[in-house]
């Protein structure tokens, strides 16, 4: 069906030669770079093979070996590739003049512009783009950089590494240059140039062992005010990773430049991290709490790269799970560490069910270690990185911690300074926490197929009492649902579970214990203490101990014990959810159920009443009802706009119910929300929900409160009380967009949240108003943000972009196609907005097909392609 080429794990073959070092020669001029390479190649074996190096949109300009050009009929040139065929069978240097235009590239990818500043982005295969080379990650070398240009346009000239020589040129004094030298061996994907107008804020970190680190922030002229959290966020992370890891930064600088272009969060280039804007530029005037938190994860995340990911990289892009599942996994237990580990397990686990579990469910689900690709940008996914920091986690909760960091550190001492894949990881993680003894206590093979099959394990729980022993029977069985060839298959799946007895309250009868499931069908026993009378409630899969689905007959009374009394917060917090999800569930097939309804009210207020002072971070999580994508998941056909109608109803119905307490708690939080992050942020956050509630609820003064805290001094409450206007779409929220609108618009990272609300919120203007935020005098088309921000909120404008007549699916395959024009990556991902179509009731169904048909017809990206036609299969 597809004419497109794609690459298999199977395929994978060392490359013939080593590139212990590189020179690049980067002159910037105005209309084009003239890039020279200078490799050093030593032929792995002493028989001649062809040296394939790979090249997109380069001019070549000349070609030599040992010092001697190279003849026409030597090498072969084409659109990708350039191939000498009989290369010298000994080291030799390879030297390549080419020429390259970074001002007409609009893909955001290799060397381009942003903002009149020139900066790079070479992950996964942007390196090719900047000069010719074997681009794949297991080619690790030493990178000497010089860099020349006009010191008026380019006063700033960065690389990785260490500043060698700097100065102005002799023999032309307008252009300086600058040579950087990078000691660690690294691969081409992590090679950084950023060239332009940017001042820097600096700071010194000292690490355990007293050297000391330079810490250098890069913004445009302007933004420096906005650093302070970055930097702050970068030494908790230092700091984190020597306590926790051993791990010690290497260099002695280190730089973070922020980008407003920029396709993904932030990257990890050695030394020389590249940021999107948005993630480095905020303080808690700019930047709600969330946004805080997010970007003390991403700098954290980046950081924590330089070990996983760097010092040990990817042998091939199959192992990108290696270091992006191992990462987050990391930045996840730093900020677990930072600030509340249970609070943060339920909002990674509200994400992972929300957009993986769909994925999974999706026509673009996929392996954490996939055997083919075709475009490798498309496996930036919630698979590769959230279910790969579960298999992580897993992993540590099987082994335990503290054998867990010697299996960690016996990977890190085997591996560094070379390119690995997961089975290394895993061997070597079991290796080093065992030792000598060899008794790894489950199936490691059955443990590789996380990472090998698609889908999320389903296990299904049934229980008996068995009153005269005072044992509780559990019988377990796990499939995996999603793919008919994985039907037997076995996985380990770890279950840490404890019991209630129905009268003690909140303290469970036995510690929390361990079972791992690692047959299709296993049973468990638990004995509880003896006088036990009545079954007791069983609490399961607590800390959300694996990523999978389950099914139990646990009754509705068991649920409620566990939503008011559960200890550990996650399980406490799915008992709620799992509540509310069958409550919206059989509402959307016209048939509430009251007596449920009642009993998980009152259960709210009881909450209410017991968390409103200790825990308002946790109260608000447990009122926070499902996502939409969890809600979508619960049915065979969906129907998008009921189940967003439905879902306003049941909260307005809540508000209505608990009017009371949601306005004295408005009142009590209201004066309490004027501290700086993380301080005051549990209020903050509780009195958006209660916010929320009460305008859905119809209550005028909470209308007024919010328009007039958009100019709040705190970005969350701001953000909040627009939020809690949305969805009423009147008069009021016209007038605190407007006031948002005013306050902000010349803040271009603040401003795309006010594009994403405008395009996002219900609004009488219908498409006509999408059109005409794209076409806004401070709407930039070369932005991701800005696109993310518009078609992005569009998406989740539920009534207008799944309208029955389809017109909002046309309008977005339009515009998809323009940006895919000038943005392949960017569009890709995006397209995926059409992956669930299969799964919508008939009208919708039909609509996103005809969208996807036209995206298919049109003449787009092979980026975009493979996604549209997997979306099509
Ligand atoms: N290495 C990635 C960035 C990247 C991914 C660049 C794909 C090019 C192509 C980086 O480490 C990363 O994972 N960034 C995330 C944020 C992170 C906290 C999960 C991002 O950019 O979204
Ligand atoms: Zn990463």
């Amino acid at each position: 069906m597809s004419a497109q080429k794609s690459i298999k794990l199977s395929d994978y073959t060392e490359y013939p030669y080593l590139i212990p070092s590189i020179y690049l020669d980067f002159d910037i001029g105005d209309e084009y770079v003239v890039v020279q390479s200078s490799m050093i190649i030593k032929p792995k074996q002493k028989v001649s093979s062809k040296l394939i190096l790979q090249g997109n949109q380069i001019k070549l300009l000349s070609i030599s070996i040992n010092g001697k050009e190279l003849k026409l009929e030597e090498y072969s040139i084409s659109d990708e590739s350039l191939i000498i065929d009989t290369p010298p069978v000994s080291e030799f240097q390879l030297k390549i003049r080419s020429q390259i235009d970074p001002f007409s590239n609009t893909s955001l990818e290799g060397l381009y512009l942003s903002s009149g500043m020139l900066t790079t982005q070479c992950e996964a295969e942007g390196f090719r783009s900047i000069c010719y080379h074997p681009d794949r990650p297991d080619i690790l070398s030493r990178y000497t950089v010089r860099i020349e240009a006009d010191r008026e346009l380019y006063p700033v000239l960065l690389s990785n590494g260490n500043e060698k020589n700097s100065g102005n040129l002799k023999n032309n004094h307008r252009r300086h240059e600058i040579i950087w030298e990078d000691p660690f061996p690294k691969p081409c994907y992590l090679f950084a140039l950023v060239a332009g107008k940017l001042n820097s804020v600096s700071d010194i970190y000292f690490t355990n062992t007293g050297r000391s680190i330079d810490i250098k922030i890069y913004v445009e002229p302007g933004d420096e005010k906005y650093t302070k959290h970055a930097v702050i966020s970068l030494k908790k992370a230092m700091k984190w990773d020597e306590d926790n890891y051993g791990l010690e930064y290497d260099l002695d600088e280190y730089k973070i430049v922020a980008v407003r272009h920029f396709n993904m969060g932030a990257m990890e280039n050695k030394g020389l991290n590249i940021f999107n804007s948005k993630l480095v530029l905020a303080d808690s005037k700019t930047a709600t709490d969330d946004e805080l938190e997010r970007i003390e994860s991403v700098i954290a995340h980046e950081y924590f790269h330089n070990w996983t990911g760097n010092r040990i990289t990817c042998r091939d892009w199959f192992q990108l799970s290696l270091k992006e599942g191992l990462t987050v996994f990391r930045d996840q237990s730093f900020t677990s560490d930072l600030h509340s580990a249970g609070l943060k397990r339920i909002e990674d686990v509200s994400f992972l069910r929300n957009f993986q579990f769909a994925e999974d469910k999706s026509p673009t689900s996929h392996a954490v270690k996939p055997k083919e690709y075709i475009d490798i940008d498309n496996f930036y996914t919630t698979t590769i990185y959230e279910k790969g920091a579960e298999l992580i986690r897993m992993l540590e909760l099987l082994l335990g911690k503290e054998k867990f960091f010697k299996g960690i550190n016996l990977y890190i001492k085997t591996f560094d300074g070379s390119a690995a894949t997961t089975e290394d990881f895993i061997n070597s993680l079991i290796k080093g926490a065992y030792l000598e003894e060899i008794n790894c206590p489950f199936d490691l093979t059955k443990f590789l197929n996380w990472y090998y099959k698609a889908g999320t394990p389903k296990v299904y729980i049934s229980q008996s009492w068995d009153s005269k022993n005072s044992i509780l029977n559990v019988s377990f069985e796990q499939k995996i649902d999603c793919d008919t060839t994985n039907k037997n298959i076995e996985m380990v799946i770890p279950i840490l579970y404890s019991c209630y007895s129905r009268k003690k309250g909140s303290i469970p009868i036995a510690e929390d214990n361990l079972f791992v499931l690692d047959k299709n069908k296993m049973n468990l026993q638990i004995k509880t203490p003896p006088g036990e009378k009545e079954a007791p409630v069983l609490s399961l899969f607590r800390g959300f101990s694996s990523p999978v689905l389950w099914e139990s007959d646990l009754s509705i009374d068991d649920y409620l014990y566990l939503f008011l009394n559960d200890n550990d917060y996650f399980s406490r917090w799915d008992s709620g959810q799992y509540l509310m999800r069958e409550i919206i569930r059989t509402r959307l097939f016209n048939k509430a159920n009251q007596l449920l309804e009642d009993r998980f009210i009152s259960a709210i207020k009881q909450s209410i009443n017991s968390l409103e002072i200790n825990d308002p971070f946790f109260l608000a999580t447990l009122l926070t009802i499902p996502g939409f994508a969890e809600l979508e998941s619960l049915l065979n056909k969906v129907d998008p706009i009921n189940i967003y109608r439905e879902s306003l109803k049941f909260q307005i119905l809540i508000g209505n119910e608990i009017l009371q307490q949601l306005r004295i708690l408005a009142k009590n939080l209201f004066v309490k929300v004027g501290h700086e992050w993380p301080m005051g942020k549990g209020e903050r956050k509780l009195l958006g929900i209660v916010w929320s509630y009460l305008t859905l609820a119809g209550d005028k003064n909470v209308q007024k409160t919010c328009v007039e805290s958009i100019s709040h001094y705190s970005m969350t409450i701001s953000r909040t009380a627009l939020s809690a206007l949305k969805p009423l779409d009147n008069v009021n929220t016209e007038k605190a967009s407007n006031l948002f609108y005013n306050l902000w618009k010349d803040n271009p990272v603040v401003l795309d949240s006010w594009f994403a609300y405008e395009a996002s919120r219900p609004n009488k203007q219908g498409i006509d108003g999408i059109e005409k935020l794209l076409s806004h005098s401070k709407f930039d088309w070369k932005a991701p943000n800005s696109i993310r921000a518009v078609l992005g909120g569009f998406s989740k404008n539920i009534e207008l972009f799944h309208s029955l007549d389809g017109e909002g699916y046309l309008f977005m395959a339009e515009k998809l196609i323009e940006v895919d024009k000038i943005n392949p990556i960017t569009a890709s991902r995006m397209v995926k907005i059409f992956s669930k179509w299969k799964t919508y009731v008939e009208k919708n169904k039909e609509g996103m097909y005809k969208s996807i048909l036209k995206l298919n017809q049109a003449n787009i990206s092979s980026n975009t392609r493979e996604v549209v036609e997997l979306i099509l299969k």
